[in-house]
């Protein structure tokens, strides 16, 4: 059977913003970012995207593009070695545990946008009367757990659908949708009293603070660039591996980190001007998965016609939810296809499955060993995965395939083909350190080292990984 491509070079751009644009820029973003200093922290997140990002998202894009399977395929295929097929199951994997807590969250999305939506009709929706406690109900247990089947019943059949009458025609709705309805939100959020302080504290220029903040700030930033892009996962070489013609990687890869990057911003612009209306200072309130619903919700329940904005908003929320959970269940049903020769509506329904049990574990949210298991695989354990993910991908793209990658990036890519021997030094040499680095810092190695020490240790890490890689070739 031949393999499914994308029908349209615009439909492979937007289904690869689908996937970036999420949870991860309308739920994450705003509070990573008013958690760690607000505009001194987006000065530095811009950067790494730009820095890290896009090169990273260019790597995975010439893996999935070369390779043309997924990524268990890929990486085999293209290095000739069984232990690369093998550390592509790692991917399938990290999609498994990403889908587990998004889907839970993509619930509660899907109840606040029914409430809300009853509301118009019923008077007000239910969350209005005491948001908080509204929320702590919803959260977990067995009311989280419908909402998650539901959600995940929602990306099952966008997937069942296939490539090309499943995701690309359903993310080719969403994302002008998405992109539309934000804009809308966001001039309307600036005529709300407020408004000038909350772009202050968003976007005020402030050198001091961010140079005093730097260290502290680059590891969220790089979590953050990471998640919002998808990277890390093998979603955007899964992706790359349904392109047919060779056009221009660099061009396409920087269209969709700007679309994404300007989706983060927006909703920054959306949120923070409803929460300063409010008197909320986002700086100030306890930050975690539950502020945006609560402070949101507060907001929505004092505005005239509260509920209809609401609908709005969160009906936003669900679209872009979605468009990023088909791709995270596209990565185990493509290995399982490309791998196992399964149908594609079997492999769907294995994988969601799977995902059923795993996510209703997020959704009950039990304690193990004095850890929340949601707030575990929703953060710590998702960034790693995501920062291990990328780190190795890059250093496959950087001493596996070489100059492959080379020629893989330069194919259609016009001009920007100059690019690519800078791009291939950073991606196999200096974005690994970097992300070895921000590994360590999340788990607090340099505030006991000290920065410049946990900085030699990547390096030696990545030495190692290195030499690693100098053996695994020669068995090639
Ligand atoms: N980028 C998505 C978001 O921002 C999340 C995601 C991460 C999707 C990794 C796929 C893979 O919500």
């Amino acid at each position: 059977m031949t393999r499914e491509t994308w029908a349209t070079r615009v439909g492979f751009i937007l289904a690869a913003v689908g996937s970036a644009v999420g949870l991860g820029n309308i739920w994450r973003f705003p509070w990573v970012t008013a958690d760690n200093g607000g505009s001194a922290f987006l000065l530095v997140y811009l950067a790494v995207v730009l820095l890290v990002g896009v090169p990273g998202l260019l790597g995975e894009f010439v893996i999935g593009r070369r390779g043309k399977q997924s990524p268990v395929g890929a990486l085999r295929n293209l290095s000739g070695s069984r232990s690369w097929g093998a550390w592509g199951v790692f991917y399938v994997g990290t999609a498994v545990a990403l889908l587990s807590f998004y889907s839970v969250v993509g619930g509660w999305i899907l109840r606040y946008f029914a409430e809300s939506a009853v509301g118009i009709v019923g008077g007000s929706p239910a969350y209005f009367a005491a948001p908080g406690q509204y929320f702590g109900g919803a959260a977990a247990g067995v009311d989280a757990l419908g909402f998650h089947l539901l959600f995940l019943g929602l990306t099952a059949l966008v997937v069942v659908g296939g490539v090309r009458r499943g995701i690309e025609l359903g993310t080719k709705v969403m994302m002008p949708a998405v992109l539309a309805l934000l804009v809308g939100l966001a001039v309307w959020a600036g005529t709300r009293p407020g408004a000038a302080d909350a772009y202050a504290f968003y976007l005020r220029f402030d050198p001091t603070t961010i140079r005093a903040n730097l260290f502290d700030v680059l590891a969220p930033a790089a979590g953050q660039a990471l998640f919002t892009l998808s990277l890390g996962a093998g979603t955007m070489i899964t992706y790359a591996s349904y392109i047919d013609e060779d056009r221009s990687l660099p061009f396409d890869g920087t269209v969709i980190a700007v679309l994404n990057t300007l989706v983060g911003v927006l909703a920054g612009l959306v949120v923070f001007p409803l929460l300063f209306s409010l008197g909320v200072d986002p700086a100030q309130t306890e930050p975690g998965p539950g502020a945006l619903f609560v402070g949101l919700a507060g907001a929505f329940s004092q505005l005239p016609a509260g509920a209809l904005v609401a609908t709005v908003f969160f009906g936003v929320v669900v679209l872009a939810a979605l468009s990023s959970s088909i791709s995270m269940l596209e990565i185990p049903v493509s290995f399982l296809v490309d791998e196992y020769g399964v149908g594609r509506r079997r492999a769907v329904g294995l994988v969601a499955g799977t995902v059923v049990v795993t996510g209703s574990v997020c959704a009950l949210d039990p304690t193990i060993a004095g850890v929340g298991v949601f707030g575990f695989v929703a953060g710590p354990l998702v960034d790693t995965l995501l920062t291990a993910g990328l780190a190795a991908a890059l250093l496959f793209v950087g001493w596996v395939m070489g100059r492959d990658a080379v020629a893989e990036f330069r194919e259609g890519a016009g001009r920007a083909a100059a690019l690519a021997t800078p791009w291939l030094l950073t991606v196999g040499v200096v974005l690994p350190i970097f992300l070895v680095f921000t590994l360590l810092t999340t788990f607090g190695v340099d505030a006991r080292l000290g920065v410049w020490p946990t900085v030699l240790v990547s390096v030696l890490v990545g030495a190692v990984a290195f030499l690693g890689l100098r053996t695994e070739r020669s068995v090639v």
